[in-house]
């Protein structure tokens, strides 16, 4: 079986997560879904970033040791990941004690190779994102992340030469033209980052302890990139008794997460690969950021928006789909809650909603309930729909192989809004009036039901609460009937289904 192997980030544990934060995890676990479906062996990585300067400040202000901190705030991003029904595989952190004991060993292998080595570090620091930055680097004299000030300091550290490294790096993102992805960001990373010059990069800190420490130079810790980066490996157990896990499912097919950190997926993990000798991720995909009123959102512009109440307020499936259908993947997004409840109404409420409600109540109304087996032919009309509805399948996954969330999602919606129209057009209650037309009806709400069988399997990447919905009302139970291949067949729904009304799916939202 092939392996497909995703992740997102390891989030930092410096506050609660946002929307933000989950637009990421949502579409790996869309990925992780979609994958499945079409029968690939997967696995799915997310995790926290737990260690650093902001975490111990943290801590200490809260009155708790920085593991009882991050242990607290780990269950917190845990439970956000259940409401918003991301099933990972592995939930990586980076107090894990194996990832701690691979990590040192990274370090040391690193060390006695020659590609660590000790020196003096004067440089720009950002102490909220925790980052060096060169004087090219900066906007306007400040932090580029964040706006911020940043400051001089000067420590003794370790550095990790990652100018060594420069043309085999290049020459990898010559190879691989996919490598980084949207293309957009490759050339910003190969023409502004690589080609002007890889400078070697600090890997450690004295200034603070909560960190995975230096075993060879006590009072060292291991500062962030080579802590956080090789999370990806380590949770595959690699350099631990039992790598078994890396040997199958390395290297990722997938590296997920929004543009700040690219730079360092793109440039300082391929560089730490490649002094270990290790294959590189196929491919590294860089979002934009959800932003709000202009904004990227984050706990620290008090811009942040909370899941959890999204979801009570419209359900998960409602924000999954939301999140993947209103911004492309790649550009940044605005969020508004305007357009939350725009896209809800029209596509959830008015085409989806309507859909199922009002082919069920039909054969409820017209057939007691069940399709009768009496059939006419297909007609132009029908054969339309027919014709649109199996091959919808293979649009969608063209989409889909390219991240493209949002076109995919839209292909399943032009055949949504075919068969709403296609009720207009065959225009079932005319045809109640006449006995002689008993099989047309028949017909017309049989490819119905079959159309939402087809839409149900779609769907369900994105939205994995609605196809049980739409199966229980159209008493859909065979799971050959649910599987992604079924979808490309029109006319496997059994006939003469009993179907049962059930609340609405999506009830409109009035605006407030
Ligand atoms: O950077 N819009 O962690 P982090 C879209 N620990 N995505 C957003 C977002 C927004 N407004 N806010 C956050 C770190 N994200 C490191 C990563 S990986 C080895 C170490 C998502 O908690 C997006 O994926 O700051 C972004 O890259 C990630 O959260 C950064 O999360
Ligand atoms: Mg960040």
């Amino acid at each position: 079986m092939k392996t497909y192997y995703i992740t997102t980030p390891i989030y930092y544990l410096n506050g609660v997560p946002h929307i933000g934060h989950t637009y990421t995890t949502v579409a790996a676990d869309v990925m992780a879904r979609y994958k499945k479906a079409r029968g690939y062996d997967v696995k799915f990585l997310t995790g926290s970033d737990e260690h650093g300067q902001k975490v111990e400040l943290a801590a200490a202000q809260a009155g708790v040791s920085p593991q009882e901190f991050v242990d607290g705030l780990a269950e917190t991003f845990k439970g956000i990941w259940e409401i918003m029904n991301c099933e990972y595989d592995f939930y990586q952190r980076t107090t894990n004690p194996e990832h701690c004991d691979s990590v040192k060993k990274i370090f040391k292998k690193l060390y006695d190779q020659g590609d660590i080595y000790k020196g003096s570090y004067e440089g720009l620091y950002c102490t909220p994102c925790e980052t060096f930055y060169t004087a090219r680097d900066l906007k306007e004299g400040n932090c580029p992340t964040c706006n911020r000030k940043v400051e001089t300091i000067a420590e003794e550290c370790y550095f990790f030469k990652m100018s060594k490294y420069q043309d085999r790096l290049i020459k990898h993102y010559d190879e691989n033209p996919e490598f980084l992805m949207p293309l957009s960001r490759r050339n910003e990373m190969l023409n502004n980052f690589i080609k002007p010059g890889l400078e070697d990069l600090c890997v450690s800190r004295t200034s603070f302890k909560w960190g995975i420490p230096v075993e060879f130079d006590p009072g060292h810790v291991i500062y962030v990139w080579i802590d956080a980066l090789p999370n990806y490996v380590t949770a595959l157990g690699f350099l631990s008794d039992d790598d078994s896990l890396y040997k199958k499912y390395w290297p990722a097919d997938l590296h997920l997460m929004a543009k700040e950190i690219i730079r360092f997926h793109s440039i300082i993990w391929p560089c730490i690969l490649f002094a270990l000798d290790e294959p590189l991720p196929k491919q590294v995909f860089g979002h934009g950021w959800l932003q709000y009123d202009g904004q990227k959102m984050g706990k620290s512009l008090g811009n942040a928006i909370c899941p959890k109440a999204l979801v009570e307020e419209y359900g998960v499936d409602a924000i999954r789909y939301f999140l993947l259908r209103e911004f492309t993947f790649g550009p940044d997004g605005n969020f508004t809650p305007t357009a939350l409840v725009t896209r809800y109404n029209a596509d959830l409420a008015n085409d989806l909603g309507n859909l199922l409600s009002r082919t069920v109540g039909m054969v409820e109304k017209y057939f007691d309930g069940t399709i009768p087996e009496a059939q006419a032919e297909n007609s132009a009309i029908d054969r339309d729909l027919i014709e649109m509805a199996t091959t919808m399948l293979e649009k969608v996954e063209e989409r889909m192989e390219k991240l493209a969330f949002s076109e995919a999602l839209n292909e399943i919606w032009n055949l949504v809004r075919r068969a709403n129209k296609y009720i207009d057009e065959t225009a079932p209650w005319v045809l109640a009036k006449d006995e002689s037309k008993a099989p047309e009806l028949a017909t017309v709400l049989y490819n119905l039901a079959e159309t939402l069988r087809i839409l149900a399997v779609a769907i369900a990447p994105v939205m994995p609460n609605t196809p049980a919905i739409i199966r229980a009302q159209l008493n859909i139970t065979d799971p050959a009937h649910a599987t992604w291949e079924s979808a490309k067949t029109f006319g496997l729904l059994p006939r003469g289904v009993d179907v049962t009304k059930g609340p609405a799916a999506f009830p409109r939202i009035e605006k407030k």
